[in-house]
């Protein structure tokens, strides 16, 4: 099927050739049959990330009509990934320098050892496990105990819901549910915060007291956007690194053999098979862009997987992802912990339905 559109190339079997094309392209185009803008290549999409007028939320609409004045709306409106200026700043900056200090090597290791704890079967356990895996590390590292991660895993998927315009409404009443219990789940945690120096949990919180950071709402809000942000993108890095073991079948021992090579390979995925392949911007004043004038009010699908070798799939400038280092020791983790049993494993895949994050989703067969 000859691909059309920056939406169906995120979950086609090989959209890659269609991302060329489009970096080949002019950097900024108008796409009439979607009402909007596209910006493609590495120059297209630095462009636009870098520009103060592309914001991430439409004008005058901080947060999406159908969760105003709901437990998810109140999320999202204080999430760094959706504001700009002071409200995006001082808590970016605050998370950054958090996520900054994480110990990666004692991360790994914690990782290793309750990957190890939960070695994938089969298809379905390998599905369960790249969603389950990075929220469990996530919880631990913000100083949940092991006994409540099942819990926060699995509200942090029916939050993430809210986030997604292909949700129903069932899913939706899911994600409020889910939204109400991951802030209780939070203001208890941060009750105990005194008690947990060293967790991630407590150097944001004095990171936030120390700037002035005081909205105790934002704080809650954002440490929900922690495990949100990390859900699907970090279960799309390694679903695709499962996929380019099986398409480079040697890859697995060479690896296995020198451990250390790990990460590289996981960079390389990032970059050639990324699992955020575009985002959104929003002008809020006309912007002469690369010699093209984009009128205010305008939707710009910025095409990051086009951006290919330049960028590294975890965004550009001041929203870039604070999360990357931390994505990849937990995805370097649980493949050395699964790699033995994922090579016996016969597996097929296709995409998990979404107009942004490529996720495989695994069943028992051969794509061969
Ligand atoms: C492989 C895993 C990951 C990928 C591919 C990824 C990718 C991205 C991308 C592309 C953006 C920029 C979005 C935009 O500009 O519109 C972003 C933002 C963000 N990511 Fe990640 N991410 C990953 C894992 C994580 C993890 C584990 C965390 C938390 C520790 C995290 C926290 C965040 C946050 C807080 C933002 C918003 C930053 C801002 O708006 O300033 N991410 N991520």
């Amino acid at each position: 099927m000859p691909l059309a559109d920056p939406f169906s190339a995120v979950t086609h079997a090989a959209p890659y050739d269609y991302y060329r094309r489009l970096a080949e392209g002019p950097p900024l185009r108008f796409e009439a049959s979607l009402d909007c803008w596209l910006a493609t290549g590495a120059v297209g999409v630095q462009a636009v990330l870098e520009h103060p007028a592309c914001r991430v939320r439409p004008p005058g609409q901080a947060v999406p009509l159908n969760l105003a004045g709901t437990p998810c709306g109140a999320i999202f409106a204080e999430l760094v990934r959706m504001n700009e200026g002071e409200r995006h700043a001082v808590p970016k900056q605050v998370l950054a320098r958090a996520l900054g200090q994480v110990d990666l090597a004692r991360l790994h290791e914690r990782v290793m050892q309750f990957a190890g704890d939960r070695v994938p079967a089969c298809a379905a356990q390998l599905n369960e496990a790249i969603f389950e895996l990075p929220l469990f590390a996530m919880a631990d590292l913000l100083g949940f105990a092991p006994a409540q991660w099942p819990a926060l895993a699995a509200w942090t998927r029916d939050f993430v819901a809210c986030l997604s315009p292909l949700s129903n409404g069932e899913q939706l009443a899911g994600a409020q549910r889910a939204a109400d219990a991951l802030l209780h789940g939070f203001s208890a945690l941060l009750r105990e915060a005194d008690a947990l120096p060293g967790s991630l949990l407590h150097d944001i919180v004095t990171g936030a007291d120390a700037v002035g950071w005081q909205a105790s709402g934002g704080v809650l809000a954002n440490l929900v956007g922690l495990l949100s942000q990390t859900c699907d993108a970090t279960a799309g890095l390694l679903g695709n690194a499962v996929v380019a073991l099986r398409a480079q079948p040697e890859l697995s021992a060479q690896l296995r053999a020198a451990p250390r090579l790990w990460l590289a390979m996981l960079r390389e995925v990032s970059r050639h098979d990324p699992a955020i392949h575009n985002t959104r911007r929003y002008t809020a004043d006309a912007v002469e862009l690369l010699g093209v004038r984009i009128p205010a009010g305008q939707t710009i699908i910025v095409v990051l997987a086009s951006a290919g070798q330049a960028e590294s799939g975890f965004g550009h400038g001041r929203h870039a992802c604070p999360g990357q280092s931390i994505a990849q020791s937990i995805a370097t983790a649980c493949l050395q912990a699964w790699a033995g049993a994922l090579e016996g494993m016969p597996l097929a895949w296709r995409y998990l339905p979404s107009l942004n994050a490529r996720i495989p989703v695994f069943a028992q067969g051969d794509n061969a």
